[in-house]
């Protein structure tokens, strides 16, 4: 954490707090009154189990808007894609071992875990829950999980506990809490603060005339789900897409079409980043020339000459100063000795190989495996995991590689 966030950019925010059901629930209302204090829109949403250890009254005398406690039976019929909509962030105080369980795995079954699956602002975790069930490792797998997904945690404290034994479990102090939501709403907090990273996502399209191209089957997951953990592990994200998927809150999305667009919005960028991510599926080759008008189908089938377009990825080899340059790479056979001839070729620090045969991984699907080569010699192969999950996975490889450039830097200063 790089010093201690200055709480006026909470100022306006709007922040749920999501209250679970253990004994320091009753810590959660000092953090909202806190977080009230700093200028925060805060709506509290309290689990039922919550509501055994402190009242609704209490959230909603102190905050700036009534405490729900339930998907069902108020005025608004779907309550949690509204708070997961406008939330700036989310924070969970304290976060029982079942709601982080629920949230690992993707359950939503009340609000609370509703709201969480239904945003793409930061989420903010304090857990408390006892020593016994926070070393459990079902409980440390899960909170792996979220971390790799970009989840930010105020990591419990050591202390007196509520059965009068002592040990780690106990929730952070709520001025702990604050500080660390104001931190991730700064991006002074997470792995990749002070980090720019661009990304590219999606597979360009080269136009034959007016309404026909040629593309690739790229869907964009791969290069968003990228974008958007890079964002919540504190990174200053640009995606240069060619999709029109959501990206998480904060990410600059570059809208681009074909290779040449795409080429521009890399080149124009790229003295000012620290990483650059091609998961783009960039076309090869495009058509010389482009048909002012539709081409008829009566006039026969048309000559389409192709050349080629620019290597983007390359040109970033070529003029690397400071930059981590990440490549992917689609391959269907012979798929390292493939890849780790790009890495040459291109100048990379890392390039993640997909074998795209295979049916559950590379385009369009949810899931990827990957091959991970690295330039220092390193090869580590993924399961079968989540896009976001792996995006995870390559984010801590750059996380690595960045450390000698900013223990230099910090010296510096
Ligand atoms: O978008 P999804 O549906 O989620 O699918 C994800 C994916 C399969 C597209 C992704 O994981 C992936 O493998 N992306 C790279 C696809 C590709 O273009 O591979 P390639 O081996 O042809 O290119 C190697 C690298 O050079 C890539 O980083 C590519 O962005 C870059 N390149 C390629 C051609 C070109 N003209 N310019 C480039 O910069």
């Amino acid at each position: 954490m790089a010093g201690t966030p200055d709480l006026a950019c909470l100022a306006g925010r709007r922040v749920v707090l999501g209250v679970s059901g253990g004994i320091a629930a009753y810590k959660a209302v000092e953090v909202c009154r806190r977080l009230v204090d700093a200028g925060a829109f805060v709506s509290p949403v309290l689990t039922q189990d919550a509501l055994r250890f402190v009242g609704e009254v209490t959230f909603s005398a102190l905050a700036s808007e009534p405490a729900r406690t339930s998907l069902f039976g108020g005025s608004d019929p779907i309550p949690h894609t509204r708070l997961g909509q406008a939330a700036d962030l989310i924070v969970i105080a304290p976060c029982t071992a079942k709601t982080l369980g629920k949230y690992a795995a993707g359950i939503s079954d009340d609000l609370l875990s509703a709201t969480l699956l239904a945003t793409r602002a930061p989420v903010l975790i304090a857990p408390a829950m006892h020593t016994e069930m926070w070393e459990h490792p079902a409980v440390q797998e899960n909170l792996q999980t979220l971390r790799r997904r970009g989840v930010h945690v105020v990591d419990p404290e050591s202390g007196r506990l509520a059965g009068g034994d002592s040990g780690e479990g106990r929730l952070a102090s709520p001025e702990a809490i604050v500080a660390a939501a104001a931190g991730v709403l700064a991006g002074s907090l997470g792995e990749l603060a002070g980090v720019r990273v661009l990304v590219t996502a999606g597979g360009t399209r080269e136009p034959i005339d007016p309404v026909r191209f040629v593309g690739n089957r790229s869907s964009g997951k791969m290069g968003h789900a990228l974008a958007d953990v890079a964002a919540a592990r504190g990174a200053a994200v640009t995606l240069v897409t060619t999709t029109g998927l959501p990206a998480a809150a904060g990410v600059e999305i570059v809208p681009v079409a074909t290779a040449e667009e795409m080429a521009d919005a890399v080149f124009s960028r790229y003295p000012e980043a620290d990483v650059v991510v091609m998961a783009a599926a960039v076309a090869d080759f495009r058509p010389k020339a482009v048909a002012p008008e539709k081409l008829k189908k009566q006039a026969g089938v048309p000559e389409v000459v192709l050349e080629p377009t620019p290597d983007i990825l390359a040109g970033l080899g070529e003029r690397k100063t400071h930059q981590v340059l990440v490549g992917f790479a689609a391959e269907t056979e012979h798929v390292v000795e493939h890849a780790r001839a790009k890495v040459e070729a291109k100048n990379l620090d890392l390039i993640v190989a997909n074998d795209v045969s295979a049916p559950d991984q590379g385009f369009e699907v949810d899931t990827n495996r990957g091959i991970l080569i690295e330039s220092s010699g390193f090869v580590g192969e993924t399961p079968l995991v989540s896009k976001v999950e792996l995006a995870g996975l390559v984010l801590d490889r750059i996380t690595g590689m960045l450390a000698p450039e900013r223990a230099r830097r910090e010296e510096q200063q």
